[in-house]
This record gives structure tokens, C-alpha cells and sequence, in this order.
């Protein structure tokens, strides 16, 4: 008996939904067997974590979509231990040991640096921050350094302290009335930024205008959290490489032209001044010796990223107010040298830093083929710590969720503190170039509104902690406060005099 076959081309009722049924039931088993993996024959199968989480990525990506990653993470650390699973491909460390396996300086044991995932950056590939090459980075990092080492901070003084004058004579002209002080506070810090990258101010106090390039970085962390998402799907790594590949220097379009109208303007006035370089003293004068024009550009706005997201604090402490007011005699007095030395401001931003770190995620790093040894165990995957799960861990703090500066002071009751587990500006080769800068910044900040100011948070304020909302970092809602001066008594004395030798005379 003969079978009829069909002549090609013509489609025989059933044969395509049999197909699409067949590539279905493949999918679906291809899928299990893949989940199966990762649950019990994956390498890391032995680590702690919800099921779920180690199944597949679906539920990482949904919290960090979702804009709360770091704070799940935290609680699952509080719940499995200092290791915890949250990703078929990911492990998360609360411990001291893991910032130097994972961040440190891997010469003196293994030989072999983590790994920095490349990213696709606003500018291009050549940048510092996400800079997969050890040798370019290292190279980058070495022209950036010095301007923001003790000294180059040190150098930069009169700079700072103007930036805050301007800042607190804007804040005295409307004291009695509410402002968000988060915002004032990124307008001082960005014209500070556009002191030292560029060589000027972006004019943001003077004109009290919000700097476009602010809302511009965060728009690019916002991407990074994308792509970091991208990058768990077969799908998303094939988007990404298809953008790379037509976009590969030029993600957005606001960084190129806003580098290089700015440069511009730099090599102007320098051209004013006769080409001697002596009015513009940026980071820039730096960079320029070694740097290609493209990697001076590119550096520039990595420095404008990652210096953007600023710094805030709770600054109504008694004890604080009582060290700042006592120790100096007047406002001049507080030098960064001076400030550096004050024993309770600085326990005051660790504490913040660990309650409310800049970052609440982590900067993963990728172990090398073959892994890389971390916490003695061989790990052949991303791992990282998070700040916010490092700060928030139960185990790790006494009194975990209240702030109390004196755990940074020695004090008794927190002996067991593990204050190695956090480290607000990482450890290693590419640790926080800047942390000199923010902690200076910082500091002037928090002593200075002090000295002048005594400050009340405003009713709509008094969830502010509750209201956060995060990416990569915060969406930082407006933090009013209402500002009085502060009476001097010394002030106070010349009025009484003064009301004195009036009376006198009448
Ligand atoms: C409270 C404020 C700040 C905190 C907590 C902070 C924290 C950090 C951390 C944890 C890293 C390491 C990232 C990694 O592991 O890949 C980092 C890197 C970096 N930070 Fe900061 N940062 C702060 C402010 C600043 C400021 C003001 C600047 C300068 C304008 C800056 C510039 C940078 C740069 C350029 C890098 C990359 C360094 C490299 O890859 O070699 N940061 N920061």
C-alpha cells in the first residue's frame, strides 16, 4: 500500500500546530530541566535562599524592577544567615571577609582580580567606573587620583567652603519658611562638582535652578538598573548586544554635548588667561597629562555620576549640635582639618552611611573562570555586598534599626557591633576615588547648617525615612525642614549691650 505524500508547499491541516506544540513541550521541559538544575545540581545548590530565588531570575528581577532589591536581600540575610542565595547565578555576603575576597586586592593571595561586568556607560566603554579592563582602569585612576586625595581636597579648600557660604546665605534669606534641603544640598554639591571637574560652578545656587545634568545622572543609573536586568535573559542579552552594536559610543545624548560644551568653555577662559592654566584648576589640569580627549571626556562624566547622588543626614542631634557649637569660636574656625577631628560628627556620618548607605544595592564583581576563593568556599559566579543588608543586619548590630552614633565611639553596649561588615565606600582597586571630597563635603555641610542654623522638619517630612523608593539609588523625595539662625551668645551680648547703651542714652 502507498502513502500519499503531500507535495511541498502545500500545508497539510495539523502539521503546524503539532510543530508548535512540539517546540512548546521542549521549551517547557528545556525550562524544568534548567530549574531543576539550579535547585539541586547547581554549584551553588548548597547556599541558603528561598527556592524561588534560586530557580530562576524571575523573582530578582521582579524586586529590582520593582525598586526593592537591596531591602528583600536584607531581610532574606536576616533570615538564612551571611550568605544567601537570591539568584540561580548570584550569592549576596554579609561579612567582613567577603569585602576583601570579593573588592580587595586579589595580588598578595590568588593573583586573580573579580571581575567588573562591562556596561554599556552614556559616553563609551573607556570610562573608570564600569571599566572591565584592570590595565585601563588602572591607568584611568592613576591620572584621577590625586585631585581627589587628601592634599588635592586639602587644595580645593577655599572652593568648598565658598560653595557652603553661598549655600547658607541662600538658606538664611529664607529661613523661617520650608525648604527641601536635599535639593539645596545637590545644588551645592553639583556646583561644587562643576568647580572641580570643569573648573566653574553650573551657577545651581546663584540661580537657584536645579542642574539638568543631576536629573541626567540619574536617568543613567536608572539605565545601568536596566541593563544589570537585561543581562539574566537570553532575550535581554541579545537586545543589549543589538544596542551596543548601533549605539555602541552614544546611549545618551545629553553627556557628549553637555562634556563638550563644557570643556569648551573651560579651554576659553583658559585661552583668556593667556593659556597658563593658573584660574582653572580642575580636575581636568589633572586628567590632561596621559588622557586622550575622548577618555578626559568620558572620565568627566563618570566624576559627574558618581558624585551626583549626595549625601544626607539627620541633623537635628542635640549631642551633635552641643560638639559643633562648643568646640569652635566662630565659623572660620571650621577648617576641614578641624572638622576632621571631630570625634562625634564623624561617628554621626558612619552611622548614616550604614543606616542609609548612597548606594543601597551592590556593585557585583564576576569570579574568574574557575572561580575565586571567598570566604574559603571556591565560587564560580556574581557575588557582592549589599550596603543596605550589611547595614540592616540583625546580627551583625545591636539595636540594629536605631541610630546611635556612639556604637562608633567605643561605647560598651556595643562591643559585639561587626562594624567590619560595612564599608560605606568599599574596599580594594576600585573602591570610592572620591570619598576624601564626599566626606569633606559632608562634614562642611552637616557643621556648618548647624552653626547657623537650628533646624525642624517640617510635618510632610516626618515619614521621610518611610518614603524612600530606590534603583540603583534613591528617588529621594523633597526633605523639608524649616531653618531658624541661631542666636549667638556672643551676638546676643552685643544686642543686649547695644539695647543697654540705648537705654542709657534715652
Ligand atoms: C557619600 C558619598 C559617596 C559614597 C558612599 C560613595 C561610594 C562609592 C563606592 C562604594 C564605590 C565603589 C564602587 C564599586 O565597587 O565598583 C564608589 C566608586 C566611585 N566613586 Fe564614590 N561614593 C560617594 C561619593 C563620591 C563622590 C563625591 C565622587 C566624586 C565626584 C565619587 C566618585 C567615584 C568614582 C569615580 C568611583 C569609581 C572608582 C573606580 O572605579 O576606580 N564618589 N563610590
Amino acid at each position: 500500500m502507498s502513502m500519499a505524500v503531500p507535495p511541498v508547499g502545500i500545508q497539510v491541516p495539523g502539521t503546524f500546530p503539532s510543530l508548535a506544540l512540539n517546540v512548546l513541550v521542549l521549551a517547557c521541559v528545556f525550562l524544568l530541566t534548567k530549574i531543576l538544575h539550579n535547585l539541586y545540581f547547581h554549584p551553588l545548590s548548597k547556599y541558603p535562599g528561598p527556592k524561588i530565588f534560586a530557580a530562576t531570575s524571575l523573582a530578582s528581577s521582579y524586586y529590582l524592577f520593582r525598586g526593592t532589591r537591596a531591602y528583600r536581600i536584607s531581610e532574606l540575610h536576616n533570615r538564612y544567615g551571611p550568605i544567601v542565595r537570591f539568584g540561580p547565578n548570584e550569592l549576596s555576603y554579609v561579612n567582613e571577609q567577603a569585602w576583601k575576597d570579593i573588592y580587595g586586592s586579589q595580588k598578595a593571595s590568588t593573583g586573580i582580580q573579580l571581575k567588573k561586568k562591562a556596561r554599556v556607560t552614556p559616553m563609551s566603554y573607556l570610562s573608570l567606573f564600569p571599566n572591565p579592563s584592570d590595565e585601563a582602569h588602572n591607568r584611568l585612576r592613576k591620572v584621577v587620583a590625586p585631585g581627589f586625595s587628601e592634599k588635592g581636597i586639602r587644595d580645593r579648600e577655599t572652593l568648598l567652603q565658598q560653595h557652603v557660604t553661598s549655600l547658607i546665605l541662600k538658606l538664611s534669606e529664607k529661613s523661617g519658611n520650608p525648604v527641601d534641603l536635599i535639593w539645596w544640598m545637590d545644588c551645592t554639591a553639583s556646583d561644587n562638582l562643576g568647580d572641580m571637574v570643569f573648573g566653574q560652578p553650573f551657577g545651581a545656587l546663584e540661580t537657584e535652578t536645579f542642574p539638568e545634568v543631576l536629573h541626567q545622572a540619574d536617568a543613567s543609573l536608572k539605565e545601568l538598573a536596566f541593563n544589570i536586568l537585561y543581562e539574566q535573559y537570553l532575550l535581554g542579552k541579545i537586545w543589549t548586544k543589538i544596542r551596543e552594536r548601533f549605539t555602541p559610543r552614544r546611549v545618551n545624548s545629553f553627556f557628549p554635548s553637555f562634556v563638550a560644551e563644557n570643556l569648551q568653555k573651560r579651554g576659553k577662559r583658559l585661552a583668556e588667561q593667556g593659556g597658563n592654566g593658573a584660574e582653572v584648576n580642575d580636575i581636568n589640569a589633572g586628567t590632561s597629562r596621559g588622557l586622550q580627549p575622548e577618555e578626559i571626556a568620558v572620565v568627566s562624566v563618570d566624576l559627574m555620576i558618581a558624585g551626583a547622588d549626595t549625601i544626607i543626614t539627620a541633623l537635628s542631634l542635640q549631642a551633635l549640635s552641643h560638639e559643633i557649637r562648643s568646640t569652635f569660636e566662630s565659623e572660620s574656625d571650621m577648617t576641614l582639618a578641624a572638622l576632621q577631628n571631630l570625634k562625634y560628627l564623624n561617628a554621626v556620618l558612619n552611622e548614616s552611611l550604614r543606616l542609609f548607605p548612597a548606594a543601597p544595592e551592590t556593585t557585583r564583581r564576576v569570579t574568574n573562570p574557575g572561580g575565586n576563593v571567598i570566604c574559603g568556599d571556591l565560587i564560580p559566579t556574581a557575588v557582592g555586598v549589599y550596603y543596605w543588608a550589611a547595614g540592616h543586619n540583625a546580627s551583625s548590630w545591636h539595636k540594629v534599626e536605631s541610630f546611635i552614633p556612639e556604637r562608633w565611639l567605643g561605647d560598651d553596649k556595643f562591643k559585639d557591633d561587626a562594624r567590619g561588615v560595612v564599608n560605606h565606600f568599599a574596599v580594594g582597586p576600585r573602591n570610592c576615588v572620591g570619598q576624601t571630597l564626599a566626606l569633606a563635603q559632608m562634614r562642611l555641610f552637616v557643621a556648618r547648617l548647624i552653626w547657623n542654623f537650628d533646624m525642624e522638619l517640617c510635618d510632610e517630612s516626618k515619614k521621610w525615612w518611610g518614603m524612600r523608593t530606590f534603583v540603583l539609588t534613591y528617588a529621594k523625595p523633597p526633605l523639608m525642614m524649616k531653618l531658624k539662625p541661631v542666636v549667638r551668645f556672643l551676638f546676643a551680648k552685643t544686642l543686649a549691650f547695644g539695647v543697654l547703651y540705648a537705654d542709657l542714652l534715652t
